[in-house]
């Protein structure tokens, strides 16, 4: 289960690690920045992002694009406030504390700085970060992209940048994508595309909203079938793929003709079309991972089980196409009135653990606190 963790979080006072004043002081308000928090849901990829392109690491530049589909419920909620060092708490685990990520806390400081410098030339003052992911993380569901996407919109307000010109939400996602790839498609609900770009400072890699949380009514069911974390990052798993994964090149070469068939399927709401090509996009990013060496087998016997169900009630009527990213679980496209009978059918397959029933989710939000 998802743990249920209540929306609005209280920010935990924990002494002597800095947080964000609870009342509305003027410390909560400066020239250079104010306390500011954002909400942005996690997203699946429907045509795959797997590789990036040469050169300018810290940009984060993607080989190919890429067609998700943001979720409902399961969403990151950051608070981004001036503080006097910085500090990081995630679900309510501070520095010193059991369980904290130092490498996790030093790549949002590091983000920090790419949205400060984004407007700003002097140096950035401290910051004070409280985050809650209302979903597993580091589990294959992509905390990384509600996680970053909730991050840079927290900061961008929090630091003034300009939310309605040079800095909207375009500008935005490009700024997310350096944290992660997958976060430039979560400033937005529904349907969203992330384009290649072409241009070496990634100004033009940037994801933009293709069709709005009610275009098309689906489910998308999250079937867990392990727990824990992933044992090779997406960074990492990209980076051995495309050094030696002799399918990388064909991967690379027909993405776009994935984009733009899922993309026709979206606007003509065409699941069996939609479906085909997003199976094709899945299953050709997992064969360049297992073409790796060492290979990446991201998945277990229950990821195959759970695959083989769908597929085998697909053949009895029951319309569903299954995707899966750089972790272990399998996610399952479908309409609303098949969801209930398919997640009984997955739920009773021997290793699964839970299944989740989503629906398209919003637009990512932001509050001056
Ligand atoms: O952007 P990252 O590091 O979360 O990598 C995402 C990679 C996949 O989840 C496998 C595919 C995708 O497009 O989300």
């Amino acid at each position: 289960m998802i743990p249920s963790i209540p929306s609005i979080p209280s920010i935990p006072s924990i002494p002597s690690i800095p947080s964000i004043p609870s009342s509305t002081s003027s410390t909560l308000t400066s020239p250079i920045m104010r306390a500011a928090r954002a909400i942005a849901h996690t997203n699946i990829a429907l045509i795959k992002y797997w590789g990036k392109r040469p050169g300018a690491p810290d940009q984060n530049l993607p080989a190919v694009g890429s067609l998700s589909l943001t979720l409902e419920r399961l969403r990151s909620d950051t608070t981004v406030g001036p503080a006097e060092r910085d500090s990081f708490i995630l679900d309510d685990i501070a520095e010193g504390m059991p369980g904290f990520d130092t490498s996790a806390a030093a790549k949002v400081f590091r983000h920090l700085d790419r949205v400060w410098s984004a407007a700003h030339t002097t140096p950035r003052p401290a910051c004070a970060v409280i985050s809650y992911n209302h979903l597993p993380t580091a589990a294959g569901l992509a905390s990384s992209a509600s996680g970053f996407a909730a991050l840079t919109l927290a900061a961008a307000a929090s630091f003034h940048l300009d939310l309605t010109g040079r800095h909207d939400r375009g500008a935005l996602s490009a700024l997310a994508r350096r944290g992660s790839g997958s976060a430039a498609r979560s400033l937005w609900g529904g349907f969203v595309r992330l384009d290649r770009g072409e241009r070496a400072d990634g100004a033009d890699c940037r994801a933009h909203p293709l069709f709005s949380q009610d275009h098309w009514d689906l489910r998308l069911l999250v079937v867990h079938t392990a727990k824990g974390k992933k044992p090779v990052g997406s960074t990492d798993g990209m980076q051995r793929s495309a050094d030696t994964s002799p399918y990388y090149p064909a991967w690379v070469a027909t993405s776009e003709a994935d984009l733009n068939a899922g993309e026709r399927a979206l606007a003509d709401r065409d699941l069996a079309a939609l479906g085909a090509v997003m199976e094709h996009s899945c299953f050709k990013m997992h064969s360049c991972m297992l073409a790796t060496v060492p290979p990446l087998l991201y998945w277990n016997g229950t990821t195959l089980a759970a695959i083989q169900e769908v597929w085998e009630a697909r053949r009895q009527g029951l319309e569903a196409y299954v995707t899966s990213d750089a972790g272990p679980h399998v996610k399952v496209l479908c309409r609303p009135e098949v969801a209930g009978p398919l997640a009984a059918r997955l739920a009773a397959v021997p290793g699964v653990h839970t299944v989740d029933t989503l629906a398209p989710g919003p637009d990512a939000t932001v509050e001056l606190l």
